[in-house]
């Protein structure tokens, strides 16, 4: 038992929760040097139980054996699947062996994803719906595209808990439960970098689903994700936060995203740095290789200018900055932002005509044109750029 730990979040709803420690990064590409925590929710009720989510395959048995202490083989009544990524359901199919007289509920969508992944058969629940655990009635809120297009939350009405599913969660696993115990503004970072890698993509679907989330707001005191904190105290605030990030709304901030593979671009953008320290807010400097990816998106995501300097590697667009524009690009997390570019080279390549392509799949608009300076870009090559930058500047006043 090293992994999963228990905590009741209130009198009859237990959080059972997967520290996973091992797993170096979500979905094998986002970086969790802190890792993540996956959880689950026991809900008791005068003879029953009814058991939200649960959590990824290779944690099934010490799983299983956690909610076999609590729960006698026909106490299980019901086992909700708020949406079918295998890092929540990936213990479905041995759960329903164990206990075998429990019912899979999930909406039609999940229902057909569960079929296919897991041959199981399970009851499809609708919106609006309440089912009663004996006395205990939970409604099934539909709200597709959290990521997934099969996803639901669910809401325990006489505790007014909304389990959320993979909204309001974060990355790093954590033996703290609630949003109190820790320091705020730290963990809205892991929020942030969260929603930039996990959630980000589907926007406009997160807007309309956070309109009827408000329309429940007055009604609930705890929300209970699948990842991170359960939010008692900063419920409104991360909800603000979701609704300001969905809209891509930025602050008068520059990230500037950069490669270097022996520190000779890397001068250049200290040059870029020092002269933008003086004219904006805020300035975040990104080395694509190093950072974790979540943070570089969650950079990006709030600031209105970017500025791309990039070496040429292999005749190519280095790599690093290659991968980082594919994944702004799937979350088309450039719209409305603004771009000024640099390539350095030494004898030549496509980079420029490369991150010209990308960054407008992306949606950014580029200011001017993709430089391309041979290293080290010389003082010229600074100046001309600069002019550049301060039109950048300039649109952010
Ligand atoms: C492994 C490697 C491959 C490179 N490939 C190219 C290339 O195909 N075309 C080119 O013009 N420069 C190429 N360069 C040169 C760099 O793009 C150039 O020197 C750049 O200024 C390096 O900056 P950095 O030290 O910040 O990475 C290559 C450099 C390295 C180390
Ligand atoms: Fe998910
Ligand atoms: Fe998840």
């Amino acid at each position: 038992m090293q992994n999963i730990k228990t905590r009741k979040i209130t009198e009859d709803v237990t959080l059972i929760t997967t520290l996973d420690k091992s797993t170096k990064k979500f979905e094998e590409i986002w970086e969790i040097s802190s890792g993540i925590n996956y959880n689950a929710y026991l809900v008791k009720d005068k003879n029953s139980y009814m058991l939200i989510d649960s959590t990824k395959n290779k944690f099934s048995e010490e799983f299983i054996e956690t909610i076999r202490n609590i729960v006698k083989d026909n106490e299980l009544k019901y086992i909700a699947v708020l949406h079918t990524e295998p890092d929540h359901s990936g213990t479905i199919r041995k759960l329903k062996e164990k206990f075998p007289k429990s019912k899979i509920i999930s909406t039609r969508t999940a229902s057909s994803f569960l079929k296919s992944m897991f041959s199981i058969e399970t009851e499809v629940v609708k919106d609006g719906e309440e089912i009663k655990i004996d006395e205990k009635e939970v409604k099934v809120i539909e709200l597709p595209w959290i990521h997934w297009p099969d996803t639901m939350m669910l809401f325990l009405k006489d505790e007014r808990i909304l389990f959320s599913s993979d909204a309001f969660g974060a990355f790093g696993a954590r033996e703290l439960v609630f949003d109190d115990e820790v320091k705020f503004e730290e963990y809205l970072k892991d929020v942030k970098s969260y929603f930039a890698s996990v959630v980000s993509k589907y926007r406009q679907m997160i807007l309309k689903d956070l309109e009827k989330i408000n329309q429940l707001l007055d009604n609930v005191s705890v929300v209970a994700p699948a990842h991170g904190l359960v939010l008692k105290s900063r419920i409104k605030e991360i909800i603000r936060n979701y609704e300001s990030w969905s809209k891509l709304e930025s602050k008068k901030k520059i990230t500037i995203l950069y490669g270097s593979m022996y520190g000779i671009t890397e001068e250049f953008v200290s040059e870029i740095k020092r002269y933008l320290e003086e004219k904006v807010n805020e300035v975040k400097v990104c080395n694509v290789a190093r950072e974790e990816l979540g943070s570089i998106l969650s950079e990006v995501m709030d600031s209105y200018g970017i500025i791309i300097i990039s070496p040429t590697y292999e005749g190519n667009l280095f790599p690093p900055m290659s991968y980082v524009l594919d994944l702004l690009s799937i979350k088309k997390l450039g719209n409305g932002k603004i771009v000024c570019a640099v390539a350095t080279k030494l004898w030549g390549g496509v980079a420029p005509k490369q991150i010209q392509e990308k960054l407008s799949e992306c949606g950014f608009s580029l200011l001017d044109k993709v430089y391309e300076f041979s290293n080290y870009p010389t003082k010229e090559n600074l100046n001309l750029f600069l002019e550049t930058v301060k039109k950048l500047v300039d649109i952010g006043k």
